[in-house]
């Protein structure tokens, strides 16, 4: 039961409990008058101190087809956050007004904090470089639904993998299911954490590092490319450096296998070139879509309205 717990990093959730929203996000996408107003008097707090398109325009479509409403902000700006108000206040603030919270904060932790001071569910909509545990829900929907399963794939995480809170998100939790294999393709600067890399020896779970993307992609069932992500770099010229290290183009898919899918949580910026969209690999807006029936699955859940 998810009823009232928060999610603030992939370990959250069992490997049952994601396969339960899965089952319940694909009879949202068949039949979408499923659990259409089962929140309705229900309020979610979308609290976004970062930018963002698709997290928080999901969530809010989430919320509003299952019949409840949001409030919020969508930058810090327009927040007492700008006179000084502490992270803490702020929470214990919207959750004495909502029924759960979504965060995104620049700040790695901001999520586990902010999940200690409330009453109410809060899910991690990205915390700084450090995790986005509803993209990984998003991620994973979408390989399930495309390629039937998510166990014995060999997937190659490319670009940004220092700072992708995506990526570190996604290899956490695709290190608990079976035979997986993963690739992560980046220069040396942008390589994993340690300790991710550290969670997935642990587990015991097969992977490799390497610089050369066309070697790698004749071996993957899941491309996973990345924007390198200019807000959290230093300085300007290594971003400038860096930036255009990897781009998926016609040249490079042709090496990819036929039943390729090639994912990107987005947005992206020059790493997939736009003569992709077109290719039946690309599964990226598919992806974005899938994000929000997997995020109604996700409200239902922990606000205890879900059908069965
Ligand atoms: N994938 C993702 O987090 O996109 P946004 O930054 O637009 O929310």
């Amino acid at each position: 039961m998810l009823k009232g717990r928060s999610l603030v990093e992939p370990k959250d959730f069992s490997i049952e409990e994601l396969d339960g929203l899965f089952q319940l996000a694909e009879k949202i996408e068949k039949d979408e008058k499923y659990l259409r107003d089962s929140c309705r008097g229900k309020l979610l707090a979308t609290l976004f101190f970062e930018p963002s398109t698709r997290t928080r325009l999901s969530f809010e479509a989430a919320m509003l087809r299952l019949g409840g409403s949001c409030l919020g902000f969508a930058e810090p700006g327009s927040s007492s956050a700008v006179k000084g108000e502490s992270l803490a206040d702020t929470i214990r603030m919207a959750s004495s007004y909502a029924d759960a919270i979504v965060m995104r904060n620049p700040k790695e932790g901001a999520a586990l904090l902010a999940s200690r001071y409330s009453n109410v569910p809060v899910i991690n909509a990205g915390d700084g470089g450090h995790h986005h545990p509803t993209q990984t829900l998003t991620d994973l929907l979408t390989i399930r639904q495309l390629l039937g399963k998510i166990d014995s794939l060999t997937i190659g995480f490319c670009g940004d993998l220092k700072f992708g809170r995506t990526v570190h998100s996604l290899s956490k939790t695709l290190a608990h299911y079976n035979k997986i294999k993963m690739l992560f393709i980046s220069p040396l600067e942008l390589n994993l954490p340690e300790y991710i890399k550290k969670y997935l020896k642990k587990l015991n779970c097969e992977f490799e590092e390497k610089e050369n993307l066309e070697e790698s992609m004749p071996e993957l069932d899941v491309l996973y490319m990345t924007r390198v992500q200019r807000e959290r770099f230093f300085n300007e010229d290594d971003y400038i450096r860096l930036k255009d290290t990897y781009v998926l183009d016609s040249d490079k898919i042709a090496c990819g296998k036929e039943k390729l899918i090639v994912l990107h949580p987005l947005p992206r910026v020059n790493e997939i070139s736009v003569e992709i969209d077109s290719d039946p690999r690309a599964a990226y807006f598919k992806q974005a879509k899938y994000g929000m029936y997997v995020r109604m699955a996700l409200l239902a859940s922990i606000l205890g309205v879900e059908a069965d």
